[in-house]
C-alpha cells in the first residue's frame, strides 16, 4: 500500500513529459536545460530521484512501523522533499535540523514550516553535533532498528542509482552534461550513466576540497570535472546572483534559485563568454529544482534591505 503511494508520484508524472527547453543565447554553442524541477510540486528535480530507490527499497522490505530519518540545514531542499513523502506515503518523519538556535524561531522559515505541516518532526541540534552526523545516525538506528535513515542530501548509492532516470535518449545527444554539486549524489549518477564520449561538468557551490573523491567513489568513473561556482560560500547570496536570476527568469521564463541553479547557471554564461565550451558545443544543463528555497531566501535578503528574488 504504502509503496503504491510513492510509485503513483512516478506514475503520474511520467519522464517523457519532462522537456529539454533551449534557451537561445545567440553564442558559437547551443544551451539546453532539463526541467527536472516540472517533475513534482513539492518533491522536485533531482532530490525525486535521489528518493525514489531509496524510499522504495525500504518499504519493499515491509518494514512494520516504517520511520524515514534525515539531515539538513535550516533552508533543506532534501528536508523538505523528505517530509513530501512522509505526507504523501503516509510515513512518519524526523528531521534532524542543523542549528539548535532555530529550536523557538522554526516558525519563521518557510522550509522548516512547511516540513513540520507534512508532519515532520523537527529535532535541532548543534554544529558541532551535527558536525558528528556519522555518530548521530550509529545512535538513530539503535534507537529505532526498522527506521530508514537517508544521509544529508540523500547521497548513497540508491541515490546514485536512482539519477539514471535523469538521463534517456534524449540526453545522449549533448557533448556536456551540467549539474550543480553539493553533496556530489547527483553528478555520481550522471558520470556513472551517461555516454563514454559526453563531458560531465559539476559546478561546486560547496568548498569541500574532499568532493572529488567522494564522488569517485560514488562512481569509480573519473569522466567529471568539478569548477568552483560558490560566489563567496554556500549559501551566500550576492547581489550579482539576485540580478542573474531575475534576468534569467525574466528573459528566459525559467526560475532558478540562488543555491543551487542559480550560480550554476550564472558561471555557465561566465564559461560561455569565456570560450571555455569548443564552437558547436551542445550543452545541457539539469534543472534540479529547489525552488521552495526562494522563499527563505527572500526572507533573509529582505531583512538586509537588498533586492529580491522575483
Ligand atoms: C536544487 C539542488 N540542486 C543541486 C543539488 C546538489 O545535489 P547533490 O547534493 O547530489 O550534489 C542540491 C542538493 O541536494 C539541490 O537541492
Amino acid at each position: 500500500m504504502l509503496k503504491y503511494h510513492v510509485d503513483k508520484m512516478l506514475l503520474e508524472r511520467p519522464l517523457k513529459n519532462i522537456p529539454i527547453q533551449e534557451i537561445v543565447i545567440n553564442k558559437k554553442v547551443r544551451l539546453f536545460m532539463k526541467r527536472e524541477d516540472l517533475i513534482h510540486p513539492q518533491i522536485s528535480g533531482n532530490k525525486y530521484w535521489k528518493l525514489f530507490h531509496n524510499v522504495n527499497n525500504y518499504l519493499d522490505k515491509n518494514p512494520k512501523r516504517p520511520y524515514i530519518i534525515s539531515f539538513g540545514g535550516a533552508f533543506s531542499n532534501h528536508i523538505s522533499a523528505v517530509s513530501a513523502i512522509g505526507s504523501i506515503a503516509g510515513i512518519p518523519t524526523l528531521g534532524i535540523i542543523r542549528g539548535e538556535e532555530l529550536k523557538d524561531r522554526w516558525r519563521d522559515n518557510p522550509t522548516l514550516l512547511f516540513s513540520r505541516r507534512n508532519g515532520m518532526n523537527l529535532k535541532f541540534v548543534t554544529r558541532e553535533e551535527y558536525r558528528h552526523k556519522d555518530k548521530l545516525t550509529e545512535f538513530l538506528q539503535y534507537e529505532f532498528p526498522e527506521a530508514l535513515i537517508i544521509p544529508e542530501g540523500g547521497t548513497n548509492k540508491e541515490a546514485v542509482a536512482g539519477i539514471k532516470m535523469m538521463l534517456n535518449n534524449e540526453t545522449k545527444d549533448f557533448d556536456y552534461l551540467c549539474t550543480a554539486v553539493g553533496t556530489g549524489g547527483t553528478i555520481a549518477g550522471i558520470s556513472m550513466f551517461c555516454e563514454g564520449n559526453q563531458k560531465v561538468i559539476g559546478f561546486k557551490v560547496v568548498d569541500d576540497t574532499s568532493l572529488d573523491n567522494k564522488i569517485f567513489e560514488l562512481t569509480s568513473r573519473k569522466n567529471f570535472n568539478l569548477i568552483d561556482s560558490s560566489f563567496g560560500g554556500y549559501g551566500k547570496i550576492k547581489d550579482e546572483n539576485v540580478t542573474f536570476i531575475n534576468d534569467f527568469k525574466e528573459e528566459f521564463k525559467i526560475p532558478l534559485e540562488p543555491i543551487y541553479t542559480g550560480k550554476m547557471m550564472q558561471k555557465i554564461f561566465e564559461l560561455i563568454d569565456a570560450n571555455y565550451f569548443p564552437e558547436n558545443s551542445k550543452i545541457l544543463c539539469f534543472h534540479t529544482g529547489g525552488l521552495q528555497g526562494i522563499e527563505g531566501a527572500n526572507l533573509l535578503l529582505e531583512k538586509q534591505n537588498r533586492n529580491l528574488i522575483i
